[in-house]
């Protein structure tokens, strides 16, 4: 858990850092993502961070220094008050690009950006179970990683080609739900980190 002095100062509104999954321009995830910032709360801003940027985790890398787009991921969530992942599922699975994100992100120095961070996870696939077993296995990791993972409201959007007109969210049932997400983000992330020691 990060001690309380190392976690910045709680905004107003809360800083939500949105990490997309996927890396495609069309992507269902990404849209959903880009849905997150309109419908926020007012207490919460949620920004964008794409994992484009991530090279493959490489422990010699690593030793050599932290590539620039590491560096840029890790201060974007250091300096966020909670996480929203919106991802897709690969093979019933997490996506690589993420577990390679979240690999890099749970290296020393500790705490590690994740430690004691509130996440929310949502994710969306053009198949029925709307990314169910890759979330499954996203909260067993994250829970390696330290961070307070949302358990309710869970958020998967199956069927989701049909739920997006040109790269935008118009389906206002799954608008709702995904506004109803981050307001619960946004209280577990008021609670976690008012009662910590
Ligand atoms: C998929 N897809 C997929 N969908 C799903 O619901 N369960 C799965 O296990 C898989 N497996 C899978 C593996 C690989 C390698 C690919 C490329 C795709 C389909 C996937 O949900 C679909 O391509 C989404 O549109 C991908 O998300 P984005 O890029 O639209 O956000």
């Amino acid at each position: 858990m990060r001690p309380p002095d190392s976690l910045p100062p709680m905004s107003t509104p809360l800083r939500v850092l949105c990490l997309p999954g996927s890396l495609r321009a069309a992507s269902l995830n990404l849209a959903l993502a880009r849905a997150a910032v309109e419908v926020a709360p007012e207490d919460a801003e949620v920004t964008l961070h794409t994992l484009a940027d991530v090279p493959l985790y490489d422990g010699d890398v690593e030793a050599s220094g932290l590539p620039a787009g590491v560096t840029a991921l890790r201060d974007a969530v250091a300096g966020s008050d909670a996480l929203l992942i919106c991802a897709p599922e690969y093979n019933s699975s997490i996506p690589g690009v993420l577990k390679n994100a979240i690999d890099w992100l749970s290296r020393p120095p500790r705490p590690t950006p994740l430690d004691g961070l509130p996440v929310a996870l949502a994710g969306a696939s053009p198949g029925g179970f709307g990314t169910i077993r890759s979330q499954t296995h996203l909260r067993q990791v994250l829970q390696f990683t330290g961070t307070l993972t949302l358990a309710k409201p869970e958020l998967y959007v199956s069927r989701a080609s049909g739920l997006f007109t040109h790269g935008r969210l118009t389906d206002e049932a799954t608008r709702d739900r995904l506004r109803e997400l981050l307001e619960a983000l946004a209280r577990w992330t008021r609670t976690v980190r008012t009662t910590e020691p």
